[in-house]
């Protein structure tokens, strides 16, 4: 049995972030642990006590069903309780859908709302999966590639727009380049999909990735997606700020324009079709345990801030990541495949650009432990300084 062939050019193309992880797989098991700096998956940092504690008291509770199916979109009192983190007018339980993880929300979304054929406009550099969840329903994603300072270029934004534009996915602090969207971009962003959906009768959905919304750098804030363009979706996780990703938690806003019974026949649909069904139930309930699912984000700003300081003294280029766990670096070396073999030989995981659809660049993953990050900046000092001196 050979696997389809769309299974083998995924493998191909775009499965740069899962190679990268199983290499660090494999030298881990060669070298030890410690003689291995893999910063190349996203893997949130250690998980708090008290979320520990609240999955413990969560796994103990009981109630008639606890473990048997429930409503496709969630538990009531636990879609009331993200209704209330939205915390904005008109936003109540109706809009919530507990999901496992963004991943599933983002799948869920386009399940239900494009159809086969359609097109997906996103930004470039973007999150790797965006391609396979868009071909898995059939769809095509269209990167637009961002700006020199990695704010959306509009102008190309509308020029990728056609009638085949069911929908666009945009992602805020943005993985890789750690942008965070401003007021501008996004009003920008809706003026021109209302534009759009005039010309055409349409209504082209906005799917907000919020993975990182908690992990936003001083002095960036956070904008509200919803308050610029009504046919909007988020989508949101805490695989990222609680540190809870292998749980599969998250859960999916829509505008409250989009709260109709049909559509929520239609999301309860895409669960099942998308083989999901629902939320893990434990996890959903973990939520219920906590009195704040706020987070503190200086251990992720000390870190990024190290690392900020490393790259800059090493003359690297790389912008300073306003969110998220990821520095988009400029690779030195113009073979970028090349310096992530070399850094490689040296076991020290980075992942190519190449993966998210920016060959000169590559993508350093800073909520590795700090000793892990010396251990992978001091070798990528070294590369350029032979580089430099060769
Ligand atoms: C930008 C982005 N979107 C979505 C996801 C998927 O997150 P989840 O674990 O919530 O499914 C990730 C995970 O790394 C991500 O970085």
């Amino acid at each position: 049995m050979t696997i389809s062939r769309w299974s083998q050019s995924q493998l191909h193309d775009s499965g740069w972030v899962r190679r990268m992880f199983m290499e660090g797989v494999r030298l881990r098991a060669e070298f030890g642990d410690d003689a291995v700096a893999d910063l190349s998956l996203g893997q949130p940092l250690e998980v708090d006590a008290p979320i520990a504690e609240a999955f413990r008291r969560a796994s103990q509770e009981r109630f008639p069903g606890r473990f048997g199916y429930m409503p496709n979109l969630g538990y009531l009192d636990v879609r009331e309780r993200a209704a209330e983190d939205v915390d904005l007018p008109g936003i109540t339980v109706d809009s919530i859908a507990m999901t496992p993880g963004a991943a599933a929300a983002i799948c869920i979304a386009i399940r239900t709302f494009v159809d086969p054929g359609e097109d997906i406009i996103g930004a470039a550099p973007f999150f790797a999966e965006y391609r396979l969840y868009c071909e898995t329903a059939a769809a095509r994603f269209i990167p637009v590639a961002v700006g020199d300072d990695l704010r959306l270029d509009l102008e190309a934004f509308a020029s990728a727009l056609s009638p085949r534009t069911a929908a666009v996915i945009l992602n805020s602090p943005c993985n890789p380049s750690g942008h965070v969207l401003d007021a501008g971009e996004l009003s920008a962003v809706a003026e021109l999909l209302r534009h759009h959906n005039a010309r055409h009768d349409r209504r082209v959905l906005l799917i907000v990735d919020e993975v990182y919304r908690r992990v936003i750098y001083p002095p960036h804030q956070r904008v509200e997606p919803l308050e610029f363009y009504e046919h909007t979706v988020l989508a949101r996780s805490f695989s990222k700020d609680l540190g809870v990703a292998g749980e599969r938690l998250g859960y999916m806003v829509l505008h409250p324009s989009m709260v109709t019974a049909e559509t929520h026949l239609g999301l309860s649909q895409s669960f099942r079709a998308l083989g999901f069904v629902n939320a893990p139930a434990t996890a959903q309930r973990a939520l219920l345990q906590l009195h704040s699912w706020d987070v503190d984000v200086a251990p992720a700003l000390e870190r990024r801030n190290l690392v900020m300081d490393r790259v800059r003294a090493a003359g690297l280029e790389a912008a300073e990541p306003q969110g998220g766990l990821y520095l988009w670096l400029v690779s030195p070396w113009a073979d970028t495949l090349a310096l992530i073999d070399e850094l490689a030989r040296r076991r020290v995981l980075l992942t190519p650009g190449i993966a998210f659809g920016v060959p000169s660049h590559m993508r350093l993953c800073f909520s590795a432990a700090p000793e892990k990050l010396d251990m992978g900046l001091q070798a990528l000092e070294e590369l350029v300084r032979e580089r430099v001196s060769a």
